[in-house]
This record gives C-alpha cells, structure tokens and sequence, in this order.
C-alpha cells in the first residue's frame, strides 16, 4: 500500500489512524513529504507531551533510520501498534489542507486593522489567521522559538470579567511573540473607584499602550475602544456579543481533524442567546463555508436566528442538531448573563439538552466534540464525553495560544 502526499491530504491517514489493526504488517509507504512532515510532528508531539513509554521511542527510531532521501521509507504498522493511539493522535495533528501557509505571514496583511469580531470578515483574512496559526502551532508542539514580532510593541490585556482560558494564553502568546505585556484587572484598578471605562484607557494609552486586549461584560466595548483610541484593539470577549479568538481556535481545531470547512455540518448547543461564543463561531463557521444547526431550550436561543444567514439553521430536535453533524459544539449555561425563569432546573437542562454516550452516537462516527470551557460536567455534558477519545477540549486550549500569536503578530506585529 502506497500512501503519497495527495492521499494524505484527502485524510487517507485518518482512514489508517481508526483501522491500525486491519493494516497490522502490511508496510506502508509514504513518500518523502509526508515523511519529513509526519516526522517532525511526531518528535514535536511527543516532546511536547514527554512522553517515556517504550514504544514511543521505538516509533523515534524507525523515523530516524527508516527516513532516507534516496527511497520511500516503509512504515511498518506492526512495528508501532503498541503506541498507536499515540502515533494515531501525531497523524490527527497533520493535515496539509490545513498547513498550506508554512509561514507566520506578513503583520499589516489582513484588510481588518482592529478585531472586535468575526461578523463580516472576509474569508481570506480569516484562512490568513488559521494558516498563521497553523504555522505557530506546530512551532508550538516542537517547542520552537519564534520571531519576536512584537518586541518593542507595548500590549495591554484590560480584562473586566473573569478568564482563565483567553488571559493567560494571550499573555501566553504576547511573550513567545516579544512583548512584556501589562495586564490591567478591574477590580485591582481605579475602575473599583468609579473611574470610566473612557479615563482608564485614556490614561493606560497615554502611558503608550499599542494593543488592548479587552474583555467586558458589556457588548460593543471592544468597538467603541477601536473607535476612541489609535492602539490596535483585539476583543477577548464582550458580552454576549462576541468571542473572536475562541470562534477562531474553534474553527482551527476543527480544520485541523477535518480539512476545510466547507460542507461540513457544524451543531451547536446550549445557551447560545446569551452565548459570546456561539457568535463568533456562527460568524466564522459559515464564513468558511460550513453548515450551522443551532438547538437548545426555547429560552435560549437567539430571537432572530435568520440573521445568521441561510447556512445557518434552528433544529427541530436535539437528535436531529446532532444526525450526521461533523463537529459538536457544546455550551455552558450563561448564569451571569440571563434574567432569572429561562431554565426550569439544571436537571431537567441535563435530561434534555445533556450530550453523553449513547446521544453522541447520533453524530457522525468519531465527530469532534468541543466546549469553548469552562465546563459544567454533568450538566451539558458528562465527563464520560468531556474527557472521551472524541473530545478536542484541551487541543482547543493549546490552539488558543497559537490563534492568539497569530492575531497578535499579523494586527501588531512589526516586520522581524
Ligand atoms: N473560553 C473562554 O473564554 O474561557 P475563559 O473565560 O476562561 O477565558
């Protein structure tokens, strides 16, 4: 069996990753593009993960010898079924359709000079990210150092709300990238003393602020910023309006596992009236091509769902949300930003709108499943599915410092 770089990119190495045992002996080739890709994504998964089981080292050193310039190398598959989960999870991580742009790309290039969200993006400044990202991401995985494009830039994370997730990996990726980031809280701040959201930036850009990174409970803050200030201004969340980061690690995840976009049968469910997230993926979902099935409770879901578009439609039914769909979307309930009587309990939420085993069964064989955290176990998942073979939850995680890196360094980086 020959596997070369066009199947490759079709996901024929998806078919190999869930069938290892039927390919049991059976030498593979692959030719020397694959090759030299899978091998440094494999060295870059695993020293990521330090790992030091037996037979990851094995599958190191059939990369190391059997890689050789003058011939197709053979993978034997016998050779590293003691690790194939391991080495199944490296081949997941490649997908050229995915990992055209081996660069960071150009900082100025995108035709948006501010995010404050997804809505209106065209498609290529949105492939342009997920093609930087996805240069960042496998410098990431191989620990790799990167250019230092925003050394010298002074970056801002003003957040407002509460975060775990987007604070510490956009600080994250503000230092990979060069910057020495000061980071505001609101309630350490004069803010706690009345002060305007207007002085505080004012002031903070008077100190020669570049980029805010700004997160608030109220929705627009990030667009009324880009319209009083000249820093550049990046939402990491405002209200239920918009989350752009996350709508971008989300589809960057999912390009990742599926290729493009295009077609695919995307559903989400949950909160998703009161759901920032949902947005932003909406936004970039069907920006790129794919299909959008919105389900949750009555109360909960958008008032005027057709103002997403075509692609973008209300199920009739939970089951009918998750029949075939590619990728599960799955969202909190929003207690912080919805009036009191929208659910009649959280158990009830559960038996009704939960996802576990035998629902994500109605999905598509090995579907994604994704949750933007943090997650409520037990109430719009079970731990069962959240932590399960088909969950991406941590990939995202990982994927939000790379997207991150790459809104950062092509909105304000400086040529290196
Ligand atoms: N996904 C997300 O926005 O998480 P945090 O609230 O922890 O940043």
């Amino acid at each position: 069996m020959v596997v070369d770089h066009h199947d490759f990119a079709f996901g024929h190495m998806a078919v190999v990753d869930h069938d290892v045992d039927r390919l049991a002996g059976k030498p593979i080739e692959l030719d020397h593009l694959v090759w030299f890709e899978l091998e440094q994504i494999v060295q870059g998964h695993f020293r990521a993960a330090q790992m030091e089981m037996d037979g990851h080292s094995d599958v190191l050193q059939l990369l190391q010898i059997e890689r050789s310039p003058c011939r197709f190398p053979v993978l034997d598959f016998q050779r590293i079924l003691h690790c194939d989960s391991c080495f199944g999870r490296a081949f997941s991580y490649y997908n050229p359709l995915a990992m055209t742009n081996a660069a960071p790309g150009i900082p100025g290039s995108l035709s948006i000079k501010h995010m404050p969200g997804l809505r209106g993006v065209p498609r290529e400044d949105l492939r342009a990210i997920l093609d930087s990202a996805q240069f960042f991401r496998a410098g990431l995985d191989r620990r790799d150092s990167f250019p230092k494009s925003l050394a010298g830039v002074s970056v801002v994370n003003l957040f407002f709300e509460n975060s775990t997730r987007t604070r510490l990996s956009f600080e994250t990726a503000q230092k990979k990238l060069g910057a020495s980031p000061m980071n505001f809280t609101a309630s350490s701040s004069s803010a706690a003393k009345g002060e305007s959201l207007r002085d505080t930036v004012r002031n903070i850009e008077a100190m020669g602020a570049d980029v805010f990174v700004v997160r608030h409970s109220s929705a627009g803050v990030p667009k009324f910023l880009a319209d009083h200030t000249s820093a550049v201004v990046i939402n990491a969340g405002d209200g239920a309006c918009e989350h752009p980061t996350q709508g971008l690690l989300d589809a960057l995840t999912m390009r990742q596992h599926l290729g493009e976009l295009e077609g695919r049968e995307v559903a989400i469910i949950g909160d998703i009236r009161h759901s920032r997230v949902a947005r932003s993926n909406i936004w970039a979902l069907s920006t790129l091509g794919a299909r959008v099935r919105l389900w949750g409770p009555a109360t909960l879901l958008p008032r005027s769902p057709n103002a997403f578009g075509s692609s973008v439609t209300v199920a009739q039914s939970l089951d009918a949300a998750l029949d075939g769909a590619d990728a599960v979307v799955l969202l909190r309930i929003q207690h912080e930003r919805q009036s009191s009587g929208m659910l009649p309990s959280l158990r009830e939420y559960r038996q009704s709108f939960g996802i576990d085993q035998s629902r994500l069964k109605l999905a598509r064989p090995e579907a994604l499943v994704l949750h933007p955290g943090p997650i409520n176990r037990g109430v719009e998942v079970v731990s069962e599915v959240a932590d399960g073979h088909q969950s991406v939850i941590l990939e995202q995680v990982t994927n939000g410092v790379a997207v991150r890196m790459a809104c950062l360094h092509l909105l304000a980086g400086r040529a290196v």
